[in-house]
């Protein structure tokens, strides 16, 4: 059997196991490059040859992971992010495409004062996305990591030093900002989001392989935050900004409770590929007469 006749009997396979249509095709693909260790351009020059030895029962066996719903991302067990390849594995969020947008805000902010964005928390780094973007882009920043999983953080700790920014990013395990000491130019953040009763309407690839520390928001969905407004209210140096994911429909909310807050300042929304709003910038006002 060549190699496409076995993605394609994959495909197949894929598809009757209750997979969406549109994904069953990349899926099959993917999984096998992933089994060959070959890069696209082999894969596609050699989809006539027959398939080599051992490649059957080894392909077998990941499209079963994936026709249990295990993401493709943890079966491959990488991910990427802005260009960025990084491990991932079911004790992290997988990186997603829309939270791209937080480091485009955060180089525009640090754009605006040329260069001069010193102290950068990512709280809730998880893979360490954000952190390890944001320490390639931005060189003269110092970065603090935080989680309060410490399986996450050694992920993201693996993924910095893959990336040759291992010694640039300090990673404390704690809750969000607790004992982290000095005043931020930003925190940067996506919190879980999602409300605790929409938890199990959730995808079987999202509920059954990913953290829920990493997507629990209580009721409403706004525990999380509410906490990382109240800390950039608190912490952040005055001037300071919050760049922070939000959920779909939840901007509205997010606005409201950062007024309760009389020196945040929302100052830009981005929105998604999806049209969602997404991304919000908030400013930490400087006191009449001082920080
Ligand atoms: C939605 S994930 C985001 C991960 C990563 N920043 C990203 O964008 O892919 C949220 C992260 O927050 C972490 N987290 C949840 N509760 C936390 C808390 N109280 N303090 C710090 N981190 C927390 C989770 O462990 C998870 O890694």
């Amino acid at each position: 059997m060549t190699l496409a006749e076995h993605v394609a009997a994959g495909a197949a396979r894929l598809g009757v196991s209750g997979l969406p249509a549109p994904e069953v095709g990349a899926d099959a693909a993917v999984l096998a490059r992933h089994v060959l260790g070959w890069n696209r351009e082999a894969y596609l020059c050699r989809l006539r040859e027959p398939a080599p030895a051992a490649f059957a029962n080894r392909y077998a066996a990941v499209l079963d992971r994936r026709a249990r719903r295990e993401p493709v991302a943890t079966i491959v067990g990488q991910r990427e992010f802005r260009g960025l390849v990084l491990e991932v594995n079911p004790t992290v969020l997988t990186p997603r495409p829309e939270t791209e947008l937080l480091v485009d805000e955060t180089l525009r902010l640090a754009a605006g004062r040329n260069g001069d964005v010193r102290r950068i928390v990512d709280a809730g780094t998880g893979s360490g996305c954000l952190a390890i973007a944001l320490a390639n882009e931005l060189p003269a920043a110092r970065i603090i990591a935080t989680d309060i999983s410490a399986a996450a953080l050694a992920v993201a700790q693996r993924n910095a030093v893959r990336h040759g920014v291992g010694e640039r990013i300090a990673w404390v395990r704690t809750s969000w900002l607790d004992g982290v000491a000095g005043a931020p130019d930003v925190i940067v953040a996506n919190p879980p989001y999602v409300r605790d009763g929409d938890l199990a309407g959730l995808p079987p690839e999202v509920r059954g392989f990913e953290p829920r520390l990493a997507l629990a928001g209580g009721p409403d969905g706004l525990d999380s935050i509410r906490t990382l407004l109240r800390a950039a209210a608190e912490r952040l140096s005055a001037g300071g900004h919050l760049v922070m994911e939000a959920g779909a429909g939840q901007m509205a909310a997010v606005r409201a409770a950062a007024g309760r807050h009389p020196r945040l300042a929302v100052t830009r929304i981005r929105r998604d590929l999806q049209g969602i709003e997404r991304a919000v910038v908030l400013q930490r006002m400087p006191a009449m007469g001082g920080p």
